[in-house]
């Protein structure tokens, strides 16, 4: 479906929930996959994402009183969910409205302007619970349509940590910056290399000479919410709280590797050291994969991101069944130059690098191998790297 169709079907939907009136704003915000740099966002690293061409799409207006109804076409059968700006917190309401509803209190409680209502229909493209950030790309089309909508002074990377915070204490789930961050600010062709401790954000083209990116989903879906991501948060929490005994430091990430082996000893609960040891390893990792990205050596960019997948597999343990058989299926391939889990883990989806001329290869036979172990079908999205949120009408 082109983006005009997408729009009218959008549109059509929009003026059915909510009657005819003044014509609402488009905006979409893009979905973003992370090359390398996994589970280092909360400890102070490097993430190394690029925005996605899928993501979302939302029609919205303001009202005139303080209603706020909202309306998704992912659930065509669901009710429009009402309710008013005063009675917005945590969690309401229930299910996906709570997202754009985290995003507006959380605008509100920072004192920005918003004292209307407005309705609001969205449309996602992004595989729901894929580990494709559909959640931030809610939340950052949110803030772009209602920053467009009642004017608001609002740069894309303060939007990114409004979102995020929202997430945290709206939502529940104490995810990093990496996913709003990427989603608020992507730009076409070219991936983020982002210092989560500084928001130091430089970019790079992705030039990936004649291989494509190939997005492989488990249809597993992965909840972070319920998942053990705030469990490995704390485990980082306790290892850092280890750490600062005898070293001077105020993330894990802080430390090389050869710092890490001098000081191991600091932490006596294996399990904690692991966790520690993936943080650690995987920061230098990104870093020395934006210099090989950079001088265009896909094979050791490659190499970097099988060693990723199997520190998150052994050492952090956050993949399973359905994400490790995807990945080793996928390091068989011999056009296959790289390929890893992406984003939180625990279900959703590995991204690949693929030479062009073996990509139709790879799917069926990484599609058939998965199926023969898992027992249900992957499925596979060549994608390109997009830009981040812009107004559509
Ligand atoms: C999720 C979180 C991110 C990040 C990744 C893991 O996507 O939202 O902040 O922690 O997991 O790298």
């Amino acid at each position: 479906m082109t983006e005009n169709e997408r729009t009218d079907v959008l549109l059509e939907a929009f003026a059915g929930k909510f009657g005819p009136g003044k014509r609402a704003r488009v905006f979409f915000a893009p979905g973003r996959v992370n090359l390398i740099g996994e589970h280092t966002d909360y400890n102070g690293g490097h993430v190394f994402p690029c925005a996605l061409t899928i993501g979302t799409y939302g029609a919205a207006r303001r009202r005139k009183d303080r209603r706020l109804r909202l309306y998704s076409l992912n659930f065509p059968d669901s009710w429009v969910y009402e309710t008013s700006l005063d009675r917005l917190g945590p969690g309401l309401p229930k299910g996906w409205a709570s997202y754009p509803a985290g995003v507006i209190h959380t605008l509100r409680e920072k004192g920005f302007a918003i004292d209307q209502g407005l309705d609001m229909a969205v449309w996602g493209d992004i595989p729901s619970g894929s580990g494709l950030s559909s959640s931030a790309s809610l939340e950052v089309l949110t803030g772009a349509l209602v920053r467009s909508l009642f004017g608001l002074s609002l740069t894309n990377r303060a939007m990114a940590l409004i979102c995020q915070e929202s997430e945290n204490r709206y939502n529940g789930v104490a995810c990093g910056i990496m996913d709003q961050f990427a989603c608020a600010n992507g730009r076409e062709g070219k991936a983020l290399f982002l210092d989560t401790g500084s928001l130091s954000c430089t970019y790079v083209p992705l030039h990936l000479d004649g291989a494509s990116l190939v997005i492989a989903n488990t249809n597993k879906k992965h909840s972070l919410a319920q998942s053990a991501y705030n469990d490995r948060r704390q485990e980082c929490q306790q290892a850092l709280a280890a750490f600062q005994r005898v070293k001077n430091i105020h993330h894990l990430c802080d430390m090389s590797p050869a710092e890490f082996e001098q000081c191991k000893e600091a932490v006596a609960d294996p399990i904690l050291l692991r966790r520690a040891r993936h943080a650690v390893y995987e920061n230098a990792r990104t870093i020395d994969a934006l210099q090989a990205l950079r001088a265009g050596d896909l094979k050791r960019f490659g190499q970097l991101m099988k060693e990723s997948h199997i520190s998150l597999s052994r050492d952090y343990q956050v993949t399973g069944p359905e994400l490790d058989t995807l990945a080793s299926q996928a390091w068989k391939i011999p056009g296959c130059i790289g390929s890893r889990m992406t984003g939180g883990g625990f279900g959703g989806c590995t991204v690949s690098i693929v030479e062009n001329k073996a990509v139709s290869e790879f799917i069926d036979r990484v599609g058939r191998a998965y199926e023969k172990e898992i027992g249900k079908k992957a499925d596979f999205y060549v994608m390109q790297a997009g830009g981040g949120p812009r107004q559509i009408k």
